[in-house]
Order: structure tokens, then sequence, then C-alpha cells
């Protein structure tokens, strides 16, 4: 019996950019209320909300100050009290991002941790002397930098494992542990549906705290391949899950980036921690070196399939798997997985059909129901992204030209994905009636939310006709995944399988007509395609269609 979480699909909302209802330029909570009706026709059964929590904002909210206190720029406690509760009225629950491998530094358990070494926080964060006149190991940040901050104060170096004004919180300590899941009660009592769990493959550290391997293009050793997925990490979310989940029917999502598919029913399913993770192996396959985003190679489709396929085979019995191509770190699908040359809006349906019908929960980031797309922005200070800013100075630093780096902003800036939502062709695309907080997509005339719902063939009703698909087959949501034409570099194939009926998934990746065998789809019909007059045995640039045939 599959759970409601398996079955829905999940959306994940970035506060900031979604709706402003106030004209601050920033979104806010009534926005969010304002369109669950709109969330609902999609077929949502839940919305990642990424953290509201009180925050200086240095890093967009992922540095809480307060777990308690919701964000004044995006309302007050009762405006998320009227949201838990309207969200019920339209069959959506709300899933909370916990933030719990650091807090902001304007967090008082930090503020009380720095101010000295023998007091009830002293212990809460990580501390070390320095060596050698410097930091304590040549570990260097996410976000650029050493990962080691000097406290006048306290006179010692705290780590971060992204920026300065991130400390990471000291897992060892049991007083630390319990103040997280504190967290997590407290809004589980107000009746979340479950939890995204931030960054959570860092929070154990290897206890030498050794040097690492330095690279040359940043000068430190990363601190990714020091601590992620440490030995002795799945004890501390062993004891999360009990304190957590216990027997609620609620789920959660560990953020896991550096656990690979091989790793899964250790993190997963009946034995595991988490209900599902995102992994990344499918986003990774474009960078040569994970820590440098000028730093790209040419990849082939043949490598997206096989890390697909690896995660829906290390999910097939055990676990489930989240479905997802976009969220707000990485750039817009459609320029990330798809040519230059592609069609935007066959593109956005070729990759919507991917998102919803592999197996698992399929997890729609916003905009990308309506094709949203990366800027096109030629200045820096067009960005507001503290990692995007860190990239272009190393792209730069290691011999780029300002032209190139700013290619490679375009490219994988995390902006791409947070410039606001475009609801219609009104001003500033009717996200706000003042300044919006970053610049809207200059293509927001044509792609937009109000303008979609009135076309038949449009990306938004692409999206709600394959909900509709997922309800009415059950295959699409139960049935066994398997690959077909593996080799293939230019299309992904597949089946879903169930004993009653038999979906096959046929998507062209190219801007060329591809040729496949015919017999695949014998004695099935085409439900969906987004071109007209679907012929059995080719398919168009970026031709997508669904065949589904009943088995008697
Ligand atoms: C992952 C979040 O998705 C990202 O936005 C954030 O910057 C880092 N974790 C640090 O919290
Ligand atoms: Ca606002």
């Amino acid at each position: 019996m599959l759970k409601w979480w398996q079955r829905t699909i999940v959306y994940e909302a970035y506060p900031s950019s979604f709706m402003d209802t106030n004209g601050d330029g920033l979104g806010d909570l009534q926005g969010l209320i304002s369109k669950l009706g709109y969330l609902q026709s999609l077929g949502v059964g839940a919305i990642w909300l990424t953290p509201i929590y009180k925050s200086p904002m240095g890093d967009n909210g992922y540095d809480v100050a307060d777990y308690y206190a919701i964000n004044p720029l995006y309302g007050t406690m009762a405006d998320m009290d009227q949201l838990l509760a309207a969200a019920k009225r339209h069959g959506i629950k709300i899933v909370m991002d916990l933030v719990v491998n650091h807090t902001s530094s304007e967090c008082p358990w930090f503020q009380a941790s720095s101010s000295g070494k023998d007091n009830d926080y002293s212990d809460w964060y990580i501390w070390r002397d320095g060596a050698e006149g410097g930091p304590p190991n040549n570990w260097g940040s996410i976000f650029g930098g050493s990962a080691w901050t000097w406290s006048e104060q306290r006179q010692q170096y705290y780590l971060h494992t992204f920026a300065p004004f991130q400390p990471d919180l000291n897992w060892e300590n049991p007083k630390v542990r319990q103040a997280i899941y504190a967290v997590a009660q407290f809004w589980l009592a107000k009746g979340v549906g479950g939890f995204r769990i931030d960054a959570v493959p860092y929070i154990k550290k290897p206890q030498d705290y050794a040097n690492g391997p330095v690279n040359p293009a940043t000068g430190f050793a990363p601190i990714h391949n020091a601590t992620a997925n440490t030995e002795g990490i799945l004890d501390f979310l062993h004891e999360f899950k009990q304190e957590v989940q216990g027997d609620r029917d609620i789920f959660t999502v560990g953020e896991a980036n550096g656990v690979a598919a091989q790793q899964l029913p250790l993190w997963v399913g009946k034995d595991g921690v988490f209900d599902m993770i995102f992994e990344f192996s499918h986003l990774d396959v474009k960078f040569a070196d994970g820590e440098l985003w000028y730093k790209t190679k040419a990849w082939r489709l043949t490598e997206l399939k096989q890390t697909i396929a690896a995660s829906q085979a290390n999910t097939s019995s055990n676990g489930w798997y989240p479905i997802f191509l976009e969220n707000h770190d990485q750039p817009r699908s459609i320029n990330s997985f798809l040519p230059e040359e592609a069609d935007p809006i066959l593109g956005a349906k070729a990759l919507g059909m991917l998102l919803l019908t592999l197996r698992g929960t399929p997890f729609i980031y916003q905009g990308q129901e309506l094709g949203m797309t990366n800027v096109d922005w030629t200045s820096i200070d067009c960005f507001n992204d503290l990692s995007t800013k860190n990239q272009y100075q190393l792209a730069l630093d290691n011999g780029l030209t300002t032209t190139q780096a700013m290619k490679v902003m375009q490219k994988y800036s995390r902006d791409n994905a947070r410039t606001p939502m475009q609801w219609s062709a009104q001003p500033n695309a009717g996200f706000t009636m003042g300044k919006p907080w970053l610049a809207v997509n200059a293509n927001y005339k044509s792609v937009n939310a109000e303008l979609e719902a009135e076309d038949k063939d449009s990306v938004l009703n692409w999206y709600r006709k394959l909900y509709s698909l997922r309800q009415e087959y059950e295959v699409l949501i139960e049935g066994d995944y398997k690959e077909l034409l593996a080799d293939s570099e230019e299309i992904f194939v597949y089946s879903r399988s169930t004993s009653t009926a038999k979906a096959t998934v046929l998507i062209n990746f190219t801007e060329n007509t591809v040729s496949y065998p015919a017999e695949l789809v014998e004695g099935t019909d085409p439900v969906l395609s987004n071109y007209e007059n679907v012929q059995k045995g080719v398919l168009r640039p970026f031709e997508a269609v669904l065949y589904i045939a009943l088995i008697k």
C-alpha cells in the first residue's frame, strides 16, 4: 500500500519569489495563501516551503536566527497558522525546511556560544584553537574561503561548511540534537506534513579534523570531500528518525549531496533514516569539478540515464525516490538538460513528461510548470546570490575573461531559479506592485500563468494533463520502472508496468528526428504527446510521447 506522499506531487515554493501581497517586492505568506487554488489545480498535495524562519537573510533564509519565529518579511505566526489551515482546505500539506547543519551567527545559541568557553551553549558549535598562526586545518567552505572563522570574543576559530555567518552546529553534543528535535516537534504540533532536511550529509565530521588535499584553483581542501557522509552519520539520523518521525503519517526528504545511489538502501526505506533523499548524481554529470562552475564538461545522454536508472534500481523494492530536475539552487532544467537550439515549449513539455512519469514522487519547482528559463543578465551586479559572486570571482581568478565568467553565471547561477514567479503579463509579471527584490525574467510577457491557463497547448496545461493521467492510470504511480534502449545517446525510453497495464515513455533529447523499433509500442495507444499526429517508430525533435496499454 503506497502512502499519500508516494501518490502525490510536491511543489517547492521559494517564498521570496512566489507572490508579494504588500508591495515590498518580496513574496510573503499571504501571497502563498492567495495561490493555493492554483497549486491545487496542478495536483499538488504538499508544498515544500524553503525556510521562512526569522533570519538576517544572508543566504536567503538558510541562516536561521530563530526556529520558532516567522521572518517578519514574510508575515507573522498568525499568517503561518492561516496558511496551514487554508492549505488543509485545499488538500495540501505544508512541508518545512529544517536547517540542521548550521544556524545564523545571529542565533542566540551562537551568540552565547561565542561569548565564552564555559556557558551552557559553549559546546553547541565547533570551536578549535588555531594551528601555526592560522586556522585549525586547510578546509575550504562551500561558499568560498576558509571553513574556519576567528572569533575575537572567544579567541578561537569556529567551523562553517557554508558562509562565515552560518556556523555549524555540534551534533556530537546530545543537547544540540535534542534542540533540533524540539524544533521539529514544535512544527509537527502545528500540523506540518513533513520535513526537507537541509545539507544533511555534513552534520557529522571526522573527529581528527585532518588536512585534506588542496584544490589548486581555490587554495583549500574542499570541506565537502572531508566531511560529506562521514561514518557514524547514520547513528545520528536513526535517532532523528525515532524522535521526529516515529509512526507519524508525515514524510522526510533529506538533501543528501554526496550520498551515492548505491548507498540509498542505507538511507531510505525500511532500515533507512528518511523516506526519500535528494541525491545529485544526475545534476553532477555536467561538472568536471563539483566545486567550480566554470569547469564544466560535455556530457552524454547515457550518463544522465545511467544516474537516473541507478536511483530507480536502488529504490525499486525498498525506499522511494524524489524526482527532481530543478530547485532553488539549480539553473532552469530547459537550459541544463537540453541544447540551446531546443524549442522552449517542446523542451519544457519533454522534461515535464520525464518528471511526472518516472517512478517516485515528482517535485515541481515553482515556475517549472510554466517553462520558465534562465536569465541573460550581463552584469554581476544584477545577481543577489552569494555563491554566484564567489564562483564569478573564482572564474576570474583562474583566468576567464569577464564575458566568459558572465556566461558561466548565466548558465549556473542559483538566481536563474530565483527570479519572481511569472503570474501574468502585467508589470513585474504580476508578482509585485512594488520593485521586485530580484529582477523578473524578461520573457514574462509570453511565459506566464495567466496566459498559459487560457492556452490548451501551454506548458501549464501539459502539467495539468500529466497530473490527470497520473490520477487515471495507476500504472504511472505504482508501476515498475524498466529502461529500454539504454545505449541510445538521443532518446530516453522506459516502461512502467503493473499486472494490468503497461506505460511506455519516449523522449527525444535532440533536435534530430530519431527512429526506434516500433515494436516497443505495438498494440498500444498514445495518450499524450507534445506533437500532433504521432507516428510509431519515429520521434521528431524534442518529441515526448506517452503510450499506455491495458492488459486484459
Ligand atoms: C542547501 C540549500 O538548498 C541552499 O540554498 C543553501 O545555501 C545551503 N543548503 C546552505 O544551507
Ligand atoms: Ca511582501
